[in-house]
């Protein structure tokens, strides 16, 4: 039996022809769990030993590819850089990154939303203050409105600055609302949807387009038959 043929019976990805894996950038957390479930559904066979692993590299040589477990916010800089040929990330960390990566796919998981966020009461103050862990994001969307506001970076527990009197408002990611409603906040508005997307870098689509390519259409064969949610 042929590499190809083989790989094809394990649902794998036949990458150069040279036993060259294809190497993914997979982020750990809150999008692991869904995206997993969407490789799996498309017949890629990630193992469910992963799911716990402490790992940092994972090699699936019967699938074609090589997992980076990473932290969400530098999937695209693995990507940029070439370390990783895809990756998969959420459109907030695309937006606030802004990195030089191909987008190819938008996976429909992990939907949640970008929102203004702040007190019940909140009234419009003077030196107005937004904390976010997404400041490009915030500023942009500020600037665009021709609002002058500081922009406060915090890297978590970001509800927590209304309550504290750190900021007047917060810019954050909305999924459930369960946070906000158990800190007496209120969503004053949402500014874009958000879901995670598969990114390439820019040479590894030309290098290794056959399959990139075949993998973004097992995914969005899987995707339009609804699976993966
Ligand atoms: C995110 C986000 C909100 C929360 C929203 O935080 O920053 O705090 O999830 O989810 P919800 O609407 O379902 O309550 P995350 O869990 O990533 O932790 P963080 O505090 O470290 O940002």
């Amino acid at each position: 039996m042929s590499r190809m043929e083989r790989d094809s019976l394990a649902g794998g990805i036949e990458t150069s022809g040279k036993g060259e894996l294809l190497k993914v950038a997979m982020p750990k957390g809150r999008i692991y769990k869904q995206a997993s479930k969407l490789f799996r559904e498309a017949g890629l066979p990630i193992p469910s030993d992963f799911d716990d692993t402490r790992k940092l590299i994972i090699e699936l040589p019967e699938a074609g590819m090589s997992f980076i477990m990473a932290k969400p916010v530098d999937v695209p800089t693995y990507v940029e850089y070439g370390v990783a040929d895809i990756g998969i990330v959420g459109k907030d960390v695309l937006m606030e990154e802004n990195k030089d990566v191909y987008e190819l796919l938008d996976l429909g998981i992990a939907k949640c939303r970008m929102s203004v966020i702040g007190l019940p009461d909140w009234k419009p103050i003077i030196n107005p203050r937004v904390a976010t862990k997404y400041p490009n994001v915030a500023s942009q969307y500020f600037r665009e409105l021709g609002q002058q506001v500081e922009v406060i970076k915090l890297n978590g527990s970001i509800e927590l600055a209304p309550l504290i009197g750190l900021a007047d408002r917060i810019v954050d990611m909305v999924e459930t609302g369960q946070t906000l409603r158990e800190n007496g906040l209120v969503e004053m508005e949402s500014i874009f949807g958000i879901t995670s997307r598969l990114i390439a870098n820019r040479v590894s689509y030309r290098m290794k387009n056959e399959a990139i390519q075949s993998l973004c259409d097992k995914l969005q064969q899987t995707i339009a038959a609804g699976a993966g949610k």
